[in-house]
């Protein structure tokens, strides 16, 4: 058997092996290896000729056959796969799909998004994928915006705890670990915040504004170790971020200490031509795109011939290439691509994907994420509408997302934009849909059910809703499923309104007039404007795109068997145009809300409902005033006042009262999961630092300025839920 060259050798370090394996390299090796590719069009030339250094979106064992061309083929320079299983692998038949980000987000529970991340490691692993696209740290703001679903919501500081985990799911303790994948964070930055909620398009951001909210997640992620992150599409300021070597290297590796590599988006060198007219030729956005700080190149397949054009012509350097290319070596060399994570245990799959143990935290995922928006008596009862009476014989279940498979699990999987690589789809039996969840619900309990879906969410037919209404008026509840679907979320599915399309008012309103009891279960991918509903159902649950068991949860909660506690982690606008509605508002607005209307989000940040209550009282501070340099710790007790056992999110807000320039009124700085039996008080302490008190003041640095400060601890963000006490920072 030969010997192994140094860079072959596993008892070498990577930094060893990453300098020898360089030294023998070509420069068109070397740019090659800055190449991703999505393989849809020559991947095996493409290999032999050492013009790629990864693929995207290409799954199972084609990836095996262009592996071991790689093997073969010069150095034999093994390739890096990529994927977006960012809910779970998701385009994989048969794969654990898990509730979307925004979904899981309400759970507040970074515990899940952990496990969330572990499963999807190990079932992409076997399918022969290395390197996941996620997290989103995206903030969302103006819910326009196609992507709003991806997301984690609108606080900077949640998404960063929400996000950390997620990478330390997919990552484990190191990237070499054989049960890890190699996370990223995306989209480097302020990609959700363009104009109008247009995706991609121009973002109005000033530095001091990126850094006060929307870095903030994303320096998260490097202290989680994520080692990579993805550029967003975007401009700022004119600038395209993938451009912006200020963003990719003086901020993320000069100021945060990133290690890791940079991946451009989907083409984004090339529409800075195509589309944002920014240079007069592909070949002219080389050169600043390396320089700026991307390593690898996503499908621009006009980069690898411009990039070596380039540096004949001297716009890319050499040494930038020789940075990019030892970056993404050292990266395939430390993951273990050359070693014991060349090949995939394809024949594992099987077991491995969709295991009995994967599928376990599917159920409490979908749970945790449940919100509860409204619990009102029903007309002439003494009880809240839910959980369902044990009286209830005869129960209509209406809806075009009662039995949407695709709606549920949400974008990227099954059915989304990307379906093309779907193997197939996944297994009908695999899935929980709100019908099926009722239904075995309703069997155990001897109650009839009768389903119709009345109507569709984009077309305008209303033909089935006179036999909806009619099995609602002979039903005790109507449980109707309502709100988007794929068609309406994701990439380019921007949205000019945020209602209830298709048929659903009609079916609402419908159903409403028979006077039977109403409660609204929304599937859908994000916040839309429902203040018909919120003032005309008597209950109203949030699922958002709950993943595979989502209406098995959604089941378990309207018969009462599980307790809510999800919290919203993005607020509703009662109406488009009352957009921006987030927490974090800047104070100064003339007369606070639009003529005529309220300036109120319909349900605010933080808020959730329980079918138990709490109560919220004695909010203490170790001090009324503090030095610089010390801590304060605030107190206060949360008592479970209901009928029964539930988690509690408890919320810490922080008002810094007069700054030197403009800050919100409220920012999330804490919160905690507490579960309390009926009856049952703690006290929930918080402790905030010196760091806690800053914000990005004058020169785009942060800044602590002494004066008085208010704490606020409670159930939400609305002013109405929470305790408020102020201590002052001396000079
Ligand atoms: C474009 C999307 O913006 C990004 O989120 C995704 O990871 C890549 N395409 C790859 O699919």
């Amino acid at each position: 058997m030969a010997e192994k060259l140094p860079y072959q050798d596993p008892e070498l370090s990577v930094e060893r092996r990453t300098q020898d394996l360089m030294a023998r390299m070509s420069l068109e090796e070397k740019v090659g290896q800055l190449v991703q590719a999505d393989g849809r069009k020559d991947a095996l030339l493409q290999v032999r000729e050492k013009r790629v250094g990864s693929f995207l979106h290409i799954l199972g064992a084609p990836t095996l056959e262009l592996q071991k061309l790689a093997e073969k083929t010069g150095l034999g320079i093994p390739l890096i796969f990529g994927i977006d299983a960012i809910h779970g692998h998701g385009f994989w038949q048969g794969a654990t799909v898990f509730p979307t980000q925004l979904a899981l987000s309400c759970s507040w529970n970074p515990e899940l998004l952990e496990i969330m991340g572990h499963v999807t490691a190990r079932e992409m692993l076997c399918t022969g994928l290395h390197w996941t696209f996620s997290p989103v740290l995206c903030l969302t703001r103006d819910l326009r915006w196609g992507r709003v679903g991806e997301t984690f919501g609108e606080d900077p500081y949640l998404i960063g705890v929400l996000g950390a985990a997620l990478v330390r799911g997919y990552q484990g303790k190191s990237i070499s670990d054989p049960d890890s994948v190699i996370a990223c964070a995306k989209h480097f930055a302020g990609y959700s915040e363009t104009v109008g909620g247009r995706d991609a398009s121009e973002a109005d951001l000033s530095e001091r504004k990126l850094r006060s909210y929307f870095l903030p997640p994303f320096e998260e992620m490097v202290k989680a170790g994520c080692r990579s992150f993805m550029t967003g599409y975007q401009c700022i300021d004119g600038l395209a971020c993938v451009v912006n070597r200020w963003l990719l290297t003086d901020v993320l590796r000069g100021e945060w200490g990133f290690t890791g590599f940079v991946v451009t988006d989907w083409n984004n060198v090339g529409r800075t031509h195509t589309e944002q007219a920014l240079y007069p030729s592909i070949e002219a956005a080389v050169g600043p795109s390396i320089h700026a700080g991307n390593d690898m190149i996503m499908v621009t397949p006009e980069f690898y011939a411009a990039a070596l054009s380039q540096i004949e012509k001297g716009t890319l350097s050499k040494d930038d290439v020789e940075l990019a290319c030892r970056r993404v070596l050292s990266h395939k060399i430390e993951f273990g691509l050359f070693d014991h994570k060349r090949y995939p245990p394809l024949q594992k799959a099987p077991e491995i994907v969709g295991s009995a143990a994967h599928r376990e935290p599917l159920l409490r995922t979908a749970l945790e994420s449940i919100v509860l928006l409204k619990n009102e008596k029903a007309a002439g009862q003494s009880k809240r509408i839910l959980p369902l009476s044990s009286n209830i014989r005869h129960l209509a279940l209406l809806g075009p997302n009662a039995d949407d498979t695709l709606s549920q699990l949400g974008d990227w999987s099954f059915g989304s934009g990307q379906a093309s690589l779907n193997t197939g789809g996944h297994p009908r039996h695999l899935v929980s849909t709100v019908r099926d969840g009722v239904r075995e619900k309703a069997r155990t309990r001897a109650i009839g059910v009768d389903y119709e879906r009345a109507c569709d969410v984009m077309s305008n037919d209303t033909s089935q809703i006179a036999r909806a209404a009619e099995l609602a008026a002979a039903a005790d509840v109507a449980v109707v499923v309502v709100g988007d679907v794929l068609d309406q979320t994701g990439e380019t599915c921007d949205r000019y309104e945020l209602d209830l399309t298709g048929g659903q008012m009609p079916l609402l309103r419908a159903v409403k007039k028979t006077g039977t009891p109403l409660v609204v279960v929304l599937i859908n991918s994000k916040p839309l404007c429902i203040p018909w509903v919120a003032e005309n159902a008597d209950a109203i649950i949030e699922a958002f795109n709950p993943g595979m068991l989502g209406g098995e949860a959604i089941a378990e909660i309207l018969f009462g068997e599980a307790n809510p506690m999800g919290k919203l982690t993005v607020s509703f606008p009662a109406s488009i145009g009352q957009q921006p509605v987030y927490y974090q508002q800047i104070p100064g607005w003339h007369g606070n809300k639009h003529t005529g209307y309220t300036s109120k989000p319909l349900f605010a940040f933080g808020y959730g409902l329980s079918y138990t209550t709490y109560s919220y009282d004695k909010l203490e501070l170790s001090a009324t005033q503090i030095n610089p340099g010390e801590s304060i710790t605030a107190s206060v007790t949360v008592r479970n006042t209901g009928g029964r056992a539930g988690t509690e999110i408890v919320q810490l807000y922080l008002n810094d009262v007069f700054t030197s320039l403009s800050t919100p009124e409220k920012t999330l700085k804490r919160y905690q999961r507490v579960h309390l039996e009926r009856g049952e008080t703690t006290t929930v302490r918080f402790e905030l630092g010196p760091g806690d008190l800053s914000f990005i003041g004058q020169g785009n640095r942060p800044v602590i300025e002494p004066g008085e400060f208010e704490i606020m601890v409670g159930s939400s963000s609305r002013d109405e839920d929470l305790l408020k006490a102020r201590f002052t920072l001396l000079e």
